[in-house]
């Protein structure tokens, strides 16, 4: 017995240094060069559920705090996360969207029915003056989706001329009218949304030459294109190929949209945002995973029809869609929020910013009371979930030189489906500060793990800071104490520019370090 626990030892601490080694990561400071656009951390809201109303727009007669109708801690909140881009009005929405309903004395606009989400009425009290105030609540930049499938090119371009121009003409005159004299600067304009589905169910060969006539008319800095369901790469070379064709093709097509939800089962049955089991933990882990994979086939057919990256690949939708909370209305997509989809936001924004070449604008989907939120709220209650955390970590790097990263580590595995333990994106920001982000995907295992720095001599200073829970479908919920919110990190060590780090199951870490 004495030699046999003899033996356990000796084999524990033998190993260890070869357990230790199993998890490395590697960042190549020297190889740095791509800037993290901060638009990889927008948002999006669409008049959906409880997205708007009852979300974001309570109304300025509500007893609840806001500012002309529009939530004051929900802005105040969002602040917190230096929100850069919001996208409105759908989504889906926006092809039945007819801007002209959401202009003007509020009293007389009129009640149309929102066919997309739950068939409930829609009084247009949220339009376009509403939307760009809460922006400039937000301070954060507008993405705006014209319709092109149930509206005409006229509209299009009137909706533009509305708010961008300060040429003197019966439209720019109905703005003032209504209360704004100056325009505003809104930059980004999607051209449609989701052609291929409730967008017109066009084929992409269709949608190219609807794009380019609504293009061609829209006066706008930036325009976004409809792309394919996410694994049509057909689309995806239809488009390129075709766009490639226009003369002046840089001036019509800035970017084209991509849209990527992370689904624990499948679409009939999604599963539960809170009542999950490890399984479907690992599928959400593994779905989102995934998503690298498809983004990499869509930008290696981008390279091949522009080489020189002038067409951006915009992740305009992406997060997790689970089965709405029992007793909601299945049209208003609302649902829990627990730390899966922490790890979930963890992945992806790793993956975009790795990406971030071709990758120039994302928007999780969808900020408040809809999807993966970073908002839900109960009458008068707001709570800000573990996704809003991650957020706020992953804030540092916006605009941010990326560098380049390699993992080496266990894998976790649930039956004979394995991924690789560690997600991880770092960048170097302008004062030269190093941020790391790293996520354990795995629910169980602590990692050990070395992240060793190419390019860096040695660290001066070391910080961190850890999102984790006890159990997979912890959540922050009204009127309790915050189960899942971001604190303070030491468990590290530094060996000249080499970190060894614990990092807990379950976790997202950001480490923040100067170094020579
Ligand atoms: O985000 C919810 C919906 O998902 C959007 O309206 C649509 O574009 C997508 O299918």
């Amino acid at each position: 017995m004495k030699h046999f626990l003899k033996l356990i030892f000796f084999l524990l601490f033998s190993l260890q240094p070869i357990l230790a080694q199993q998890n490395i990561i590697t960042l190549h400071l020297d190889k740095s060069k791509d800037t993290i656009s901060k638009h990889i951390y927008g948002h999006f809201a669409e008049h959906l559920g409880r997205g708007i109303y009852d979300g974001f727009y309570v109304g300025k007669d509500s007893e609840i705090p806001n500012i002309n109708g529009i939530r004051t801690d929900i802005v105040e909140a969002l602040k917190e996360l230096d929100i850069p881009v919001l996208r409105w009005p759908g989504g889906c929405f926006a092809e039945q969207y007819q801007w002209k309903d959401g202009i003007g004395p509020v009293d007389q606009r009129p009640l149309v029915v929102n066919t997309f989400w739950g068939g409930v009425t829609e009084d247009n009290s949220f339009g376009t003056h509403e939307f760009l105030e809460l922006c400039e609540l937000l301070d954060t930049e507008p993405y705006i989706a014209v319709n092109i499938a149930s509206g005409t090119v006229k509209d299009a371009y009137q909706w533009i001329e509305y708010v961008t121009s300060n040429t003197d003409s019966e439209i720019t005159r109905l703005r003032k009218k209504n209360g704004r004299e100056q325009p505003w600067d809104v930059k980004f304009w999607g051209i449609g949304n989701e052609n291929w589905g409730c967008g017109g169910s066009m084929d992409a060969d269709y949608y190219t030459d609807v794009f380019k006539r609504f293009s061609t008319y829209c006066n706008a800095e930036y325009k976004i294109a409809s792309g394919g369901v996410f694994d049509d790469l057909e689309w995806t070379r239809t488009f390129m190929s075709e766009i490639k064709e226009v003369p002046n093709f840089i001036d019509i097509a800035h970017g084209m949209s991509y849209h990527y939800y992370t689904i624990a089962n499948n679409w009939e049955v999604k599963g539960s945002s809170t009542d999950f089991e490890e399984s479907e933990w690992f599928s959400s882990m593994y779905n989102t995973l995934k998503m690298e994979a498809n983004l990499k086939d869509h930008i290696a057919i981008m390279d091949e029809y522009d080489p020189d990256n002038n067409i951006a690949l915009i992740a305009d939708e992406w997060g997790t869609w689970y089965d709405v909370e029992p007793g909601t209305n299945p049209g208003f997509l609302y649902q829990q929020n627990t730390m899966r989809d922490a790890l979930v936001a963890a992945i992806g924004l790793n993956i975009f910013n790795n990406n971030s070449r071709r990758i120039k604008m994302a928007n999780i989907a969808q900020t408040v009371n809809v999807l993966q939120a970073m908002i839900l709220t109960k009458g008068s209650q707001m709570v800000k979930t573990p996704t809003f955390y991650v957020f706020k970590m992953y804030k540092i790097h916006q605009d941010a030189i990326q560098i380049p990263s390699e993992i080496s580590s266990l894998n976790y595995s649930i039956n004979e489906d394995e991924i690789p333990s560690l997600s991880v994106s770092a960048s170097r920001d302008k004062n030269g500060v190093i941020h790391i982000t790293v996520a354990n995907l795995n629910p169980k295992d602590d990692l050990e793990t070395m992240i060793d720095i190419k390019g860096l001599l040695d660290i001066k200073g070391l910080e961190g800071e850890i999102l984790t829970a006890k159990t997979m479908n912890a959540y922050n919920d009204f009127g309790k104490a915050e189960k899942v919110q971001a604190s303070e990190f030491k468990n590290y060590e530094i060996k000249e520019a080499a970190i060894n780090i614990n990092i807990p199951s379950k976790s997202v870490v950001l480490l923040t370090l100067n170094g020579n």
